[in-house]
């Protein structure tokens, strides 16, 4: 059904992420008919432009970046919802102005005074947007929620753990905890979504998921792209804050979870920190042991160049942020006990691939006594989430002849063999579920906490450790030798990218 009628309102509207990501997928959302006919947009940005103007930098946009072919008739219906507001976050008088807008919109009986604020801003902006949301009365609910207001929270969530705490504090000294929308887009992608689907609506896992089976297993966020002309941004974050607590945490929790009681998003959300709270934390020189960071050297990747990190634009060239991490996270509850959870992620790297590899046990004995435990192929299945999209499952077979002989063998599932899904932006259902009141993809107050105490160990020992320790690969390979180092000491290999 299509979402009920709503003003959204976007703070940022001049920016990247409003053209390139959520007009697109707005565009999306009408093109299948889950945009209502009360349906308004309200972009407020800085740039003296008039309501023209700003449409017509949205269609170029659109054109530009939509993910289906754009129908004439649909883009206008969209571009038609839009009206726009020059005025800077932190001044009152914008919320004054967009009150005048909303009570506009309102009294013609368009949105039924529902509205949904979406901080397209750079995060110093969301703490006093949201005050002064409250400070206008804007952000205030009618009875029984009716009508709603509800503000989505982009990225980076704090920067740690007591940035993130007062992030929250102030959202919570305005906002109700079900009024707030952390979004991690990770969790808009169908592969991310599906491994609550493939734990909870099948039977064949949940016996095995757990520390009797499982030896462990390895998250990876492999990307090939550098740090670009996001320099400024990137040397002030590195790649844990960018990557772990937000992204690959989410992939951590979906497959480390309690089955939750319910499909509900306090339920799943419940179960989700948990699990992130169950990491154990390590002191100041176990983080160090169990951790490895590192820089890319230049290099190439296919037949692109890549200038070396220190060397881009607006980075440090004495820097001793990184572009890659890697980390050893243990558990600590009844079903993960003694299995280790590898964690990496980095830029500049040889391929792209995002995958969960999660690792069985071999066989307790060698029946084939001319072959050791050790010479057999490993029992995994990875879950791929991009750029590949399904599921593989690697095993041992016997090869054809005479004699036994065993070899590792594969069985893959992929979604594009059994599903049609149009290319989308990712941020649709995101969009969609926040308009239906549904937070059970976004990040809760709690969650996001737990996230950055179970990293904050690792940011402070580097930060203590500074320049030491920070090792280096070359643009375009699979990383570091130090990070085969981290595996190599339990005995355990990654598996490889390419
Ligand atoms: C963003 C990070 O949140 O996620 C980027 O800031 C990163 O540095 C991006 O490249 C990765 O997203 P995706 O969807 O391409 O895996």
């Amino acid at each position: 059904p299509p979402a009920p009628p709503c003003a959204f309102v976007i703070f940022g509207a001049s920016g990247d992420l409003t053209r390139r990501l959520l007009i697109p997928a707005l565009y999306n959302l009408a093109a299948s008919g889950l945009l209502s006919d009360g349906f308004r947009i309200i972009g407020v940005a800085r740039g003296e432009m008039s309501a023209e103007d700003f449409k017509a930098g949205l269609e170029k946009g659109l054109q530009e970046f939509a993910t289906q072919k754009v129908d004439a008739a649909t883009a206008k219906w969209l571009l038609n919802c839009v009206s726009y507001i020059v005025g800077d976050v932190d001044d009152p008088a914008t919320y004054q102005k967009l009150k005048a807008e909303l009570e506009k919109l309102e009294a013609s009986g368009h949105t039924q005074g529902n509205r949904l604020f979406y901080c397209a801003t750079p995060p110093q902006a969301f703490a006093p947007i949201a005050l002064r949301l409250g400070e206008a009365g804007l952000s205030d609910e009618g009875e029984d929620n009716t009508p709603w207001r509800r503000v989505i929270i982009e990225k980076p969530f704090g920067t740690s753990l007591e940035s993130a705490k007062e992030l929250n504090r102030k959202l919570l000294s305005v906002l109700d905890e079900d009024q707030i929308f952390r979004i991690d887009h990770y969790l808009g992608k169908e592969t991310v979504q599906n491994i609550l689907v493939l734990r909870f609506a099948n039977g064949l896992f949940e016996p095995i998921w757990n520390r009797n089976h499982i030896d462990h297993v390895q998250i990876t966020v492999a990307e090939t792209v550098d740090v670009g002309t996001r320099g400024k941004f990137y040397d002030a974050t590195g790649a844990l804050r960018d990557m772990v607590p937000n992204h690959l945490f989410q992939l951590l929790s979906l497959v480390a979870m309690e089955p939750p009681a319910r499909f509900d998003a306090n339920s799943v959300r419940s179960e989700k920190a948990e699990a992130l709270d169950s990491i154990r934390i390590p002191s100041t020189e176990e983080a160090l042991f169990q951790s490895v960071r590192a820089q890319y050297r230049g290099g190439k990747i296919g037949d692109k160049e890549i200038t070396a990190y220190r060397k881009s634009p607006d980075v440090n060239p004495g820097s001793t942020t990184e572009t890659y991490a890697a980390l050893k996270l243990e558990i600590d509850n009844w079903r993960w006990a003694g299995v280790p959870f590898y964690l990496r992620t980095g830029k500049a790297l040889s391929k792209r691939r995002t995958e969960i590899a999660i690792k069985f046990k071999q066989a307790p004995v060698s029946m084939f006594r001319h072959m050791k435990l050790d010479e057999f192929g490993e029992n995994l299945m990875v879950i791929e989430i991009q750029p590949e999209e399904g599921i593989k499952w690697l095993f041992n077979a016997k090869v054809p002849g005479p004699k036994v002989e065993i070899a590792s063998v594969g069985m893959t599932f992929e979604y594009k063999d059994y599903f049609e899904a149009a290319p989308s932006t990712g941020y649709e259902t995101l969009i969609y579920d926040c308009m239906m009141g549904d937070a059970i993809l976004y990040q809760r107050a709690d969650g996001v906490e737990a996230g950055w105490r179970a990293v904050e160990p690792f940011l402070t020992a580097w930060k203590e450790a500074g320049a030491e320790g920070i090792a280096t690969y070359e643009a375009g390979s699979e990383g570091p030798a130090e990070s085969e180092e981290l595996l190599l000491t339990d005995s355990r290999r990654w598996r490889s990218i390419t």
